[in-house]
């Protein structure tokens, strides 16, 4: 089968991405949010990424008119009936995304392939939900979508060949580089990212260095584009804090425990960038 129909679930930051990079490389895409308000919130979000790109050069205003014209909305799930491929990028909550791929099979076509951009949890939990789980990937993608060039293929003991073939192929074909991944919890990144953002945190707290002397060491020594905590504001805290808690219940290492602070920033609200501090302050 080929992909065509592309439907995307959650248009927050990595829905909104997902959708934008899909509609750019020529597929229909359909993006479903659960209300109208989140809706529009999440279309202005790609528009306004579109637009950006526009501006910087990088895409013309026929390619934007024609990525746009690809991209629809819905609040309905009926509405992804038609789609080839489901990509879900919804709540990091096992429920949540369990009980929404379970209502997606009973209304998409079966020959559609679904995937789950969960960062953290196992895609087997979520594939065995459907009546397809042969036709069920993670595709991990990575924060900012349109730059980022990864994305993680991840393949359960019940996926077949062929479907992991599609998906590589998909990924291709958005301009992005694939890795398999065996079903692991936090994959190949975050399996090395987090305990990394987790360890700077506590060395932090131990007072190994101010966030500044610690996040220019790691740039400049290293060559990151980030330092640990410019990172954490980036990715945000209490994503990072959801990430941690699943990897730490899957493995039981200390290694993937959230410090104490972490839990304290998330409960105080300072999330990151997004709410305007977090390890650093940030002009909203
Ligand atoms: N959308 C589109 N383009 C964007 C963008 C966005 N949201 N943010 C930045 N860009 C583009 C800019 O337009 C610029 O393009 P140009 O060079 O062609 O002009 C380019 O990216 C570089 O941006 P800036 O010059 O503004 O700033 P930087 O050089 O600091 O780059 C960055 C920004 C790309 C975010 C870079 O700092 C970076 O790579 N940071 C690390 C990001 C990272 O590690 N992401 C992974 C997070 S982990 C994750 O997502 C997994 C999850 O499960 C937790």
């Amino acid at each position: 089968m080929k992909i065509k129909n592309v439907g995307v679930l959650g248009c927050g930051l990595m829905g909104a991405g997902i959708a934008e990079v899909c509609a750019k490389a020529g597929y229909k895409t359909i993006v479903r949010e659960v209300s109208e308000d989140l809706l529009e919130k999440g279309m202005g979000r790609i528009r306004s990424s579109l637009e950006k790109a526009v501006t910087k050069g990088k895409l013309t205003d026929k390619d934007c008119e024609a990525a746009l014209g690809r991209l629809s909305g819905a609040v309905e799930l009926d509405d992804l009936a038609e789609c080839d491929l489901v990509i879900e990028a919804i709540v990091e909550d096992v429920e949540a995304k369990r009980k929404t791929f379970g209502n997606l099979d009973r209304v998409v076509k079966d020959k559609a392939i679904f995937a789950s951009n969960t960062s953290s949890l196992t895609i087997t939990q979520l594939a065995v939900t459907t009546s397809r789980p042969d036709r069920f990937v993670g595709l991990h993608f990575f924060n900012p979508v349109p730059v980022m060039k990864l994305v993680e293929v991840v393949n359960t003991l019940l996926t077949a060949d062929s479907t992991v073939a599609q998906a590589r192929s998909f990924v291709e074909s958005l301009g992005k580089h694939p890795v398999d991944c065996k079903d692991n919890s936090g994959f190949i990144v975050n399996r090395l990212l987090i305990p990394y953002l987790l360890d700077a945190i506590r060395f932090y707290e131990e007072g190994g260095g101010t966030l500044e002397d610690i996040d220019g060491a790691m740039k400049l020594g290293c060559g990151y584009p980030m330092g640990p905590f410019t990172l954490l504001d980036f990715v945000g805290l209490d994503t990072t804090y959801y990430i941690a808690n699943i990897m730490f219940e899957e493995y039981r290492e200390k290694r993937f425990a959230p410090p104490p602070l972490l839990k304290q920033m998330v409960t105080a609200g300072r999330l990151g960038r997004k709410s305007g501090r977090g390890f650093y302050r940030y002009d909203r």
